[in-house]
C-alpha cells in the first residue's frame, strides 16, 4: 500500500479532466485526489453532467464507495442525492446508473477500475443501499470512533462502514463551533480526509469545503480548533481509528502557519486561501 503523503490540497481549485477515465465512466469529468501506485486503489470526485446515463451496461470488477457532494444519481432505481452514502461492492449489477439533475459524487475504488459486461455473484454482506446524512441524522452514541476528545466536546459522528475483514472505516465528524484542542495526536493507521463544510485549523494551515488530505501513519498532527465549526468525512486504512494522544508545546490558537506537505505536482492546488475582501 503506498499513496504519497498529501497534506493537503484544495480540490476547489482543481480543473476538471478534459477526457473520460474509461469506458465504465463514459461522459463523466473527475479530479484525481489520490492513487495508490501497486493496488491502483483511488480516491476521486466525479463529476455527471445533467442527463447522464450509462449506456454500456458494466459492471465494476472493484468496490466503489460513494458519497454524493451535490446533485444526485440513481442507481438500480435507488436515488441517491447530497448528503447520501453508499458502498457498492465488486460485480454490483446496475441495471439502471444515471443522474437527471447531474452530480457531483466522491468516489473510493478499492483499485483499478476495470469492468466486465458479464453478470458476476457479488458480496451481498457488504452492499450498503443507501446511508443519508440528512434524512437519518447522527448516531446517538461514539460506539466504533476512538477520539475521546473530539467525543467530549459535544461534536457528533456518523459511522457509515465498518469493513468486517481489515476492520477500515468510514465515518462523518460534525465538529462543533469554536472547538480547540488540548492535545496533539497521531493514528496507527491511514487517514484520509475531505472536508464537507465549513473550516478547520491545524499545524498544516486552514482547510476549508473541499480540502482533502491522506495522510500515512504514526504522523503526528493538530492541534486543530474551528471557528465556524466544520462537517469531514474521513476514511481510515489499515484498520479501525485509534487515537494517541500527546501533551501540547503551546496552546492551540488562531493564527496557524500554512505548511502544507504535497507532491511537487500538486503543489499549485494546495495555496494559502486569502479571504476575498469585498467593498
Ligand atoms: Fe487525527
Amino acid at each position: 500500500m503506498s499513496r504519497q503523503h498529501i497534506e493537503f490540497i484544495h480540490t476547489s481549485d482543481m480543473p476538471w479532466s478534459k477526457k473520460d477515465f474509461n469506458n465504465f465512466l463514459e461522459g463523466i469529468k473527475y479530479k484525481i485526489l489520490s492513487i495508490d501506485n501497486d493496488t491502483k486503489e483511488i480516491s476521486v470526485i466525479l463529476k455527471f453532467p445533467k442527463g447522464w446515463k450509462q449506456k454500456s451496461n458494466l459492471n465494476l470488477l472493484v468496490d466503489e464507495e460513494i458519497y454524493i457532494l451535490s446533485g444526485s444519481i440513481n442507481i438500480n432505481n435507488q436515488e441517491l442525492n447530497e448528503g447520501c452514502y453508499s458502498y457498492l461492492p465488486a460485480n454490483y449489477p446496475r441495471k439502471l446508473f444515471i443522474s437527471d439533475n447531474g452530480a457531483e459524487v466522491l468516489s473510493f475504488f478499492s483499485g483499478k477500475l476495470s469492468y466486465t459486461k458479464k453478470i458476476n455473484k457479488y458480496n451481498k454482506n457488504n452492499f450498503i443501499k443507501k446511508i443519508s446524512l440528512f434524512n437519518d441524522g447522527w448516531d446517538n452514541n461514539y460506539k466504533g470512533i476512538n477520539s475521546p476528545e473530539i467525543a467530549s466536546s459535544g461534536s457528533k459522528k456518523k459511522l457509515l462502514r465498518t469493513d468486517k475483514k481489515n476492520g477500515d472505516q468510514t465515518w462523518i465528524m460534525g465538529i462543533i463551533p469554536s472547538y480547540q484542542e488540548k492535545k496533539v495526536e497521531s493514528h496507527p493507521v491511514v487517514q484520509e480526509c475531505f472536508i464537507l463544510n465549513g473550516e478547520i485549523e491545524g499545524n498544516c494551515g486552514t482547510m476549508v469545503k473541499g480540502s482533502y488530505f491522506w495522510r500515512p501513519r504514526d504522523i503526528l498532527h493538530g492541534p486543530y480548533g474551528t471557528k465556524t465549526g466544520c462537517t469531514i468525512l474521513s476514511r481510515s486504512k489499515g484498520g479501525k481509528l485509534i487515537v494517541d494522544y500527546y501533551d501540547l508545546d503551546k496552546p492551540f490558537d488562531f493564527n496557524s502557519t500554512h505548511q502544507v506537505v504535497v507532491p511537487e505536482n500538486l503543489k499549485k492546488f494546495s495555496r494559502k486561501k486569502i479571504k476575498k475582501i469585498k467593498f
